[in-house]
């Protein structure tokens, strides 16, 4: 069996970069955050995912340059993760706009803030579901030789949960009507979740 290997630090030898195309799909935590003079932010992350469910906690990751995201969560300790279906896809996209701090993407985008419980950052009204979140430690990334590398893990603890009542369907958080959206290839590839399957595992 032949195969197409590479050293990424080599280079791909493709017409683009496979990485995000194979890690995936990729679900996309689309997380709201308030400056210290509580001006509002939302970006979304799809180097996203959770962590554990007991306590459940989350995690983002910012590469490049230390974004708005992070350095607001820095500062106040708490964000929401805010999940995507596909009716909300355009604004979502609309929220990646590099846009400087203290201009709302929420404004931009034509959303509405709901107001989340147990922290300051609102919710974005009509999520499939929001997870309210306190900041548990910021990771600066290093590579395999100890080298830092451009990137930032964000680990939170999820400390209230917000599903939207229109997917739960005989108490079962409906992925399908509720049209997940997940990163998924190259620039501009998503997929929505339209159908699921079972499979159990041995006992
Ligand atoms: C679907 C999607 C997923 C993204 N995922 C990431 C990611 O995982 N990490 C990252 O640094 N930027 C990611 N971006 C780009 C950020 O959303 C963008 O840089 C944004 O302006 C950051 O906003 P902020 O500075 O308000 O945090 C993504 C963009 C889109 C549209």
């Amino acid at each position: 069996m032949s195969d197409h290997f590479y050293e990424p630090s080599q280079g791909h030898r493709l017409a683009h970069n496979p990485f995000k195309a194979i890690v995936a799909p990729r679900p996309i935590g689309w997380i709201s955050s308030c400056n210290e003079k509580g001006e509002l932010n939302l970006a979304p992350y799809s180097f996203f995912n959770g962590l554990t469910d007991e306590p459940p906690m989350v995690m983002f990751s910012t590469n490049t340059l230390r974004k708005d995201s992070i350095n607001n969560i820095e500062l106040t300790g708490e964000f929401v993760v805010n999940f995507v279906g596909k009716h909300q896809a355009q604004q979502m996209n609309e929220t990646a706009a590099s846009v400087p701090n203290g201009v709302s993407e929420f404004t931009l985008a034509g959303l509405e803030p709901a107001p989340s419980r147990l922290v300051k950052p609102p919710r974005v009204a009509d999520a499939i579901a929001s997870m309210e979140c306190k900041l548990c430690q910021i990771l600066p990334l290093k590579d395999h030789k100890g080298q830092a590398v451009q990137a930032w893990v964000t680990i939170g603890e999820v400390v209230g949960i917000h599903i939207n009542e229109r997917f739960i369907k005989d108490g079962l958080f409906d992925i399908t009507a509720a049209r997940s959206l997940a990163r998924c290839g190259y620039r501009g590839d998503y997929i929505e979740v339209t159908e699921v399957f079972e499979m159990f595992r041995p006992s």
